[in-house]
């Protein structure tokens, strides 16, 4: 019920994308390009995982660094966005390359990140800890539907948000925080799932105090507008 718990199945069980290391590889020396990171961690703002993957792919072969995208033309960009929707993260986008071009690179910590144009909280603990394996909180939907099940917290989102900020901060292990904030969100993608979550096959099933209660689907509650 702990972090290596969760850490053995990631291993195993790791979605691949783009922009990840794969846990045997970090293992081995290789790090993550903070560039590549940085723009799946734009990119998944409002946008799903499927629909992400080509637009990365994409970007990276025409701007492979992020001096690349610093210079290229706004209208390239805006271009290349079309279809990802929310066009104000593209102008942060290209805001954000130049400054970190004029700052000659990404920042490590995540106290700098937050200095970013376009880089709220949540972006600069995703950043901080996926790219840099800095022990970061990193909370986003994912974490908080896994938190709120795990301790079976009834109150309703968002008047939680707090608590459950408290208890993923709690839970971040020292060792691997990176691998841990991915498979916290791997975890929530495929098996603690907003709808029938698969509670049989969860590395965390034994300490569920939510699947203990039976109400892990009930879970997060919503305040009703
Ligand atoms: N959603 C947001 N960031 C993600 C990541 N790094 N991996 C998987 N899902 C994500």
């Amino acid at each position: 019920m702990d972090a290596t718990t969760l850490l053995d199945w990631y291993d195993i069980h790791h979605r691949d994308m783009p922009w990840r290391v794969p846990p045997a590889a970090r293992k081995a020396g290789e790090v993550p390009n903070p560039y590549h990171v940085w723009l799946s961690e734009v990119m998944l703002q409002q946008t799903t995982v499927a629909a992400v993957r080509a637009y990365h792919t994409k970007f990276t072969a025409l701007w492979p660094t992020v001096e690349d995208l610093a210079a290229a033309d706004d209208a390239d960009v805006m271009a290349a966005w079309a279809g990802l929707g929310y066009y104000a993260r593209a102008r942060n986008l290209l805001k954000c390359a130049r400054e970190v071009t004029a700052r000659g690179g990404f920042p490590n910590t995540e106290a700098e990140l937050l200095t970013l144009p376009g880089i709220g909280p949540y972006t600069a603990a995703a950043v901080a800890s996926i790219a840099f394996d800095r022990k970061a909180t990193v909370l986003d939907g994912n974490v908080e539907r896994v938190m709120a099940r795990l301790h079976a917290i009834e109150e309703p989102l968002p008047d939680s948000k707090e608590t459950l900020r408290t208890l993923a901060a709690e839970r971040t292990p020292d060792a691997r925080p990176g691998d841990y904030a991915q498979a916290v969100m791997d975890l929530g993608a495929t098996i603690c799932t907003p709808k029938s979550p698969a509670c049989g096959i969860c590395p965390w099933m034994k300490g569920c105090a939510g699947r203990i209660a039976g109400i892990a689907a009930e879970l997060p509650r919503k305040r009703p507008k």
